[in-house]
């Protein structure tokens, strides 16, 4: 009989644009784990409330969108635009939208073999007990440079005054909440990637899960 392979959950948090997407899609391709953007599951319920001519300031149709939400079709080309970022923002402060959206996060991180999910929240309330959590920060300037680049590099338009603008508006908002806010778990391994490029945090980040796994 093959033994049983640990489920595993690797927790990744982190303000906007900090690389918490990038490092978490290599670190689910690494370990041959699932990966959920949990950012994306607001932004689908911002969508769908605004694509109905719906309000995004009533909690409780709020909270029956996000309920409705398939996660199976999150599609990120369509939900990476940047009002929805900012509408996402908006409905994520409502106490049922994130207990409807934290529920079917849960239900994804049960799932075999184990998941990577990343967010804001995923260390402290989604999964307090993941294998390992990691806390993705850089400094804002940079992190406003690197949405810039990306757009440009998109073939979009992007003025990087009005990035950093948001970044840091985005910031204070998921910061300041009552209900989950933005912070690193107590246990989290803190990743600064004002300096560091992607590779050298992956590398960090895969010693460090290699090290928890052989605990
Ligand atoms: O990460 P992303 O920019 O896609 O997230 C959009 C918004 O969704 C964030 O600004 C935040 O307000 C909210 N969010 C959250 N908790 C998460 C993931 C995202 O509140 N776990």
């Amino acid at each position: 009989m093959t033994p049983e392979k640990p489920h595993i959950v690797i927790a990744v948090d982190g303000p906007a644009a900090a690389g918490k997407g990038t490092l978490s899609r290599r670190l689910a391709e690494h370990y041959g784990l699932s990966h959920l953007d949990t950012g994306l599951t607001y932004r689908a319920t911002a969508k769908a409330l605004i694509d109905r001519g719906l309000p995004l300031d009533d909690e409780d149709v709020a909270a029956k969108t996000a309920h409705a939400l398939d996660l199976s079709g999150l599609d990120r080309s369509v939900l990476s635009a940047h009002e929805i970022g900012e509408a996402a923002s908006k409905v994520a402060v409502m106490p049922k939208v994130r207990r409807a959206l934290v529920e079917a996060q849960r239900a994804f991180a049960r799932t075999m073999p184990g998941a990577v999910l990343d967010g804001r929240d995923i260390g402290t309330v989604v999964c307090p007990d993941a294998l390992i959590k990691f806390y993705v920060t850089a400094s804002p300037a940079v992190r406003a440079r690197r949405r810039h680049d990306e757009i440009i590099g998109n073939g979009g338009e992007a003025d990087l005054a009005s990035i950093l603008a948001d970044i840091e508006k985005r910031d204070a908002r998921d910061t300041d909440r009552a209900d989950s806010p933005l912070r690193p778990a107590a246990d989290a391994h803190l990743l600064d990637t004002t300096e560091m490029g992607i590779e050298t945090a992956f590398e960090a980040a895969r010693l460090l899960v290699d090290t928890a796994l052989e605990r």
